[in-house]
């Protein structure tokens, strides 16, 4: 564990790195686009589920990069899987035998894959899947439910073109009349949903069918965003979870263990009516990608790997549960599930900010990365120990907090 555990931390290496990255990255580094991560934090290395900070202190982390570190960091199967296709050439544009065997993966595992393209990172898929999407149907306006990346469509803001975003509707999540007024006002325009299956709330029973069944009655497809959910919720993501299939997916994070590959999975039908449309780009033909994922899929299939993070997943959110109504806390979120839990501390007024504040201070200091304004994210190499400690430190965080308040 971290030499600092219980000390008060300096954070001395990790604010000159800071103050160097203040003057040269927008916005003062990477992570200035996440808001309200625990920190300031500067990485030197990663192995498991843990990572080290410039300044020699351990964590156990439940950000894992925002989901796609499923099997922990510094994988040895996935690394030596990206070196050994990279020994072999990188980038062909050419036919080549590893994306065959990963689509015909894909496509085993994924309830409703029947073809895949793929492409990098998850924004550039839903972009890819939502341009599918109207090239089938000839109709522009579109559906959305949950985050799906930075582009114009899905994330309006000042610098975006505000007449793409006119075209993106959005349905309130658990509300099926929310989507079935969208489709009355928007008759005969909608080409589709789509959605995060789930996050921190789960769907109420029959809500995904109802919105795959009110897509359909409407000539709309039903489009899933399987990009945190996929390869956590199960294999074959949610759909395969909930039962649920839809027209088109789109895979990305967990994939790869870390490399940015992505996939676009869709019905047979609906993909070879749009195989000709424009969704390609230079490095979606990225062979340590294709090669990273295979062996990440290969990992968490042997490894049971699944069944593993539900099992941590449970037993945190029940520990988090029993810890909290013990000693009588109540400003606290316990959402999520398995794969992706979130357990978190809120403010409100002044007593409870110092609750808050203490909370996330104390468990940073005791070796702890939990992000508070983000869904966590377990994987295969969190284990019983790692969680039972982090219950023993948020115990303790808690108790800390109540004195604070
Ligand atoms: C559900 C979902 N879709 C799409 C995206 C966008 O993916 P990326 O950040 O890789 O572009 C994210 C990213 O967090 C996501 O969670």
């Amino acid at each position: 564990m971290s030499p600092t555990h219980g000390t008060a931390r300096s954070f001395e290496r990790s604010l000159k790195w800071q103050k160097r990255a203040e003057a040269v990255i927008l916005g003062g580094g990477q992570a200035h686009k996440r808001a309200r991560l625990p920190g300031p934090l500067m990485i030197e290395r990663g192995e498991g589920c843990r990572f080290w900070d410039v300044d020699g202190a351990e964590y156990i982390d439940y950000l894992m990069g925002y989901g796609p570190v499923v099997l922990g960091y510094a994988h040895p199967r996935v690394l030596q899987a990206v070196a050994e296709q990279c020994a072999r050439g990188n980038v062909f544009n050419v036919g080549h035998t590893l994306e065959v065997e990963l689509a015909e993966k894909l496509v085993e595992i994924i309830p409703s894959a029947e073809r895949v393209t793929f492409c990098v990172g998850g924004s550039d898929g839903t972009s890819g899947v939502i341009k599918l999407a109207r090239a089938y149907t000839g109709r522009e306006k579109i559906v959305r439910s949950g985050y799906h990346g930075w582009h114009d469509w899905c994330h309006s803001e000042r610098g975006a073109l505000l007449g793409t975003a006119a075209y993106t509707l959005t349905m309130a999540y658990n509300d099926l009349a929310s989507l079935e007024r969208l489709f009355e006002q928007h008759r005969g325009g909608i080409a589709c949903v789509i959605m995060e299956p789930v996050g921190y709330e789960a769907p109420l029973p029959g809500y995904l069918e109802g919105v795959k069944q009110l897509c359909h009655d409407n000539g709309a497809l039903f489009v899933l965003d399987e990009v945190k959910t996929g390869f956590r919720y199960a294999l074959g993501g949610a759909q395969e979870h909930f039962g649920v299939t839809p027209d088109l997916s789109v895979f990305s994070k967990a994939m790869g263990n870390g490399f940015g590959i992505c996939a676009i999975t869709g019905s047979a039908e609906v993909m070879d009516d749009v195989a000709g449309v424009w969704v390609a780009a230079t490095f979606h033909g990225e062979m340590s990608l294709v090669a990273a994922a295979l062996a990440t899929i290969a990992e968490i299939e042997e490894k049971d790997g699944i069944e593993h993070m539900w099992h941590l997943g449970n037993m945190l959110l029940d520990g988090y549960r029993e810890m909290t109504d013990r000693l009588g806390v109540e400003n606290v979120r316990l959402e999520g599930a398995g794969p992706m839990p979130f357990f978190g501390v809120t403010g409100g007024d002044e007593r409870l900010d110092a609750m808050r504040s203490t909370f996330y201070r104390e468990t940073l200091d005791g070796g702890l990365y939990l992000p508070e304004a983000h869904i966590w994210f377990l994987s295969l190499a969190h284990t019983d120990a790692d969680i039972a400690r982090t219950l023993e430190v948020s115990e303790a965080a808690l108790r800390k907090g109540l004195a604070a308040a």
